[in-house]
């Protein structure tokens, strides 16, 4: 039985333009009203186009509960950082959300889990809520270090923040061996992860901090796999890349949440 509130997010990285967005927007608000509820409220639905589609998404998003968020954002407040965007900026338009250090991020940007923490402090601290990815890859998985890096990536990400904060901030288990390879993770896989994360907040924090956190999973969800990952009480939603590029798959990912 599920206690949290499920959030089904999309992440579009590269993809499309603002016509595009506009379009995709457009299409999950004409679906929105038959998402399913948790006691009594509707599932969070949050899309992250990329930053130069943010305006056509807000606008089109303007009178419904779908959240918007961006996929990344830079740490400082303004200044000469060059092709940077700070969480001001995404507050501005519309932005409610931000995805910090996904494994894409960390793997062809250089991005650590300092550089995380520091983005994740300033997104906290303009009042932008971030989604923390973590995940270890094969050769990592295969050599039985998978807890230890989940726990080094978790330290190191969420270092310095307050309970108070951690209440904003929603975790997302995305193993980079299942990301955009089809190869999704059995539930097994995902729940024991997301347990072990779970059990090393509480340990970290306290258990009604654990308890309240969401933590999603990512990596190939799909209309027909969505069902059974989302299923497990401790898979409190799901990170969603190129499934979440079709309404349909994605309404077909958010209608399996519940
Ligand atoms: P795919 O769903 O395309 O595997 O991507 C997952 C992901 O990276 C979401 O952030």
């Amino acid at each position: 039985m599920k206690t949290r509130l499920p959030l089904i997010a999309g992440n579009w990285k590269m993809n499309g333009d603002s016509a595009r967005a506009r379009e995709l927007c457009n299409a999950l608000v004409s679906r929105s009203p038959h998402w399913p509820t948790l006691n009594g409220q509707k599932v969070d639905v949050a899309v992250f186009p990329p930053f130069v589609s943010l305006p056509a998404a807000h606008e089109a998003l303007k009178d419904s509960d779908i959240v918007l968020g961006a996929q990344n954002m830079h740490e400082a407040v303004s200044g000469a950082y060059t092709g940077e965007v700070s969480a001001a900026m995404l507050l501005t338009a519309g932005c409610q959300m931000v995805i910090l250090g996904h494994s894409e991020r960390r793997q062809l940007f250089g991005e650590t889990d300092l550089g995380v923490n520091r983005k994740a402090q300033a997104a906290l601290a303009a009042g932008l809520k971030p989604i923390i990815c973590i995940g270890e890859t094969l050769a990592e998985r295969e050599s039985g270090q998978t807890n230890a890096v989940i726990e080094g990536q978790l330290r190191g990400s969420l270092a310095g923040l307050t309970k108070e904060q951690l209440q904003k901030v929603t975790i997302a288990y995305e193993p980079v061996w299942a990301i955009g390879t089809g190869r999704v993770a059995t539930v097994e896989q995902a729940g024991e992860v997301h347990r072990f994360m779970r059990g090393w907040i509480e340990s970290r924090f306290d258990t009604d901090t654990a308890n309240g956190i969401r933590i999603l999973y990512g990596g190939s969800v799909k209309a027909d796999n969505a069902r059974s990952l989302l299923a497990n009480p401790d898979i409190d939603g799901a990170l969603v890349g190129g499934a979440s590029l079709n309404a349909d798959e994605f309404d077909a990912i958010i209608r399996a949440s519940v």
